[in-house]
């Protein structure tokens, strides 16, 4: 409720949702701005793709569940329409109520658009120091079933199970897809994370999966880790990783944890690939309630997935040149917002990086 009535505080976004066209051969793209801070962040991002002139209108969906004729809460079909059609979105965070009687609509999009891997790329940050330089990693997740299969019931009183399914289908592609993003990326290893000594039907079968693919990428080295062995050596030189794939949950977990060696979720980027040709990127922090209509929320997570949406969609001078201009400003401490250590606003940060955007034109 609070992020619908601060969403109102939040200029509206019309001169840049919908109609503008900016070449013959824009495309459309679906903007779900989201809660809380969401649609401060992707007004920001919205600015800077109009400064760089990005070929792209935008079509701005709202997906606050709806109930359906049989009770259940689904996503608004408007917005199912939208992404069906236009087969790439930007997404802000959306509120995750627990006990509200509705799954979370992040996993409500993963499942209805079957975007079974989810890609993280972890990177430092030039000029932001942290305890590590020269981290650049990226965590591939399976993102459609394991832990997230939503399998739970009481089996008596006091006594719950939780079903983690694995399937060799969506083991084998999600595997495969870390290894062809590997080779186009020209990353040089693929590490399988995994539990097969406890888990070991499971991530048994997942990482038999990872196995056989590697079989067909000769030229990418392939290594397998128990997830806490790479928890433990994360933390101690995470330059020693490259690209890894691993169940749904323990992609979570990692990724977070990536995330807070290079600034934290404000500045990480994500994607999410599906089998049908959908993608949507989006930023994984959470909505910041309490500086929701503030100006105070750091858009660079949501930007750098707009970027990564602009590789997807082979728009590379535009998201090279976005990029470019992100990381300058970034380096300058100045234009900092709180999250990083600083005092700079939203708008801020975004007008530095559109002035730069305009005058390297
Ligand atoms: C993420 C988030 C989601 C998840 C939540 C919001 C449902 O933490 O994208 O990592 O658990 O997958
Ligand atoms: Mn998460």
């Amino acid at each position: 409720m609070a992020s619908r009535i601060l969403r109102s505080l939040v200029p509206p976004l019309k001169q840049f949702a919908g109609t503008r066209t900016y070449a013959k051969e824009a495309s459309l793209v679906t903007l779900i701005p989201g809660d809380g801070i969401g649609p401060e962040i992707s007004a920001a991002v919205q600015h800077i793709f109009a400064a760089a002139q990005v070929p792209i209108d935008w079509e701005v969906v709202d997906v606050t569940p709806v109930k359906s004729p049989d009770g259940r809460w689904t996503i608004p079909i408007k917005a199912i329409e939208s992404m069906n059609k236009n087969k790439v979105g930007l997404k802000g965070p959306l509120a995750t109520p627990i006990g509200k009687g509705h799954m979370s609509m992040n996993l409500a999009l993963r499942k209805t658009f079957d975007l079974y891997a989810n890609v993280r790329p972890c990177k430092s940050l030039e000029g932001y120091k942290t305890p590590y330089e020269d981290v650049d990693l990226v965590t591939i997740r399976e993102n459609t079933e394991g832990e997230y299969s939503g399998i739970e019931h009481t089996i008596v009183d006091g006594v719950v199970q939780s079903i983690k399914l694995i399937t060799e289908q969506a083991s084998m592609r999600v595997a495969q897809f870390a290894f062809d993003y590997a080779r186009a990326n020209n990353r040089s290893s693929v590490t399988a994370v995994h539990k097969a000594n406890i888990m070991r039907m499971s991530d048994g079968l997942f990482l038999r999966c990872c196995r056989k693919v590697a079989e067909d990428y000769r030229d990418i080295k392939f290594d397998e880790m128990y997830l806490d062995t790479v928890c433990l050596n994360m933390v101690q030189d995470p330059t020693e990783f490259d690209v890894l794939v691993m169940p749904n949950l323990y992609g979570d977990i990692l990724s977070d944890l990536c995330a807070g060696l290079v600034g934290g979720l404000g500045v990480t980027p994500s994607g999410n690939i599906g089998a049908g040709g959908v993608a949507i990127f989006e930023s994984v922090h959470g909505t910041a309630p309490d500086i929701a209509g503030q100006d105070k929320a750091n858009p660079t997570a949501l930007l750098l997935s707009a970027v990564m949406m602009l590789r997807h969609m082979e728009l590379k001078s535009y998201a090279d040149k976005i990029e470019t201009a992100a990381l300058e400003v970034i380096r300058n401490p100045s234009f900092r917002t709180a999250d990083l250590g600083g005092k700079a606003t939203c708008s801020d940060f975004t007008k530095e990086i559109c002035n730069i955007i305009e005058s390297s034109d």
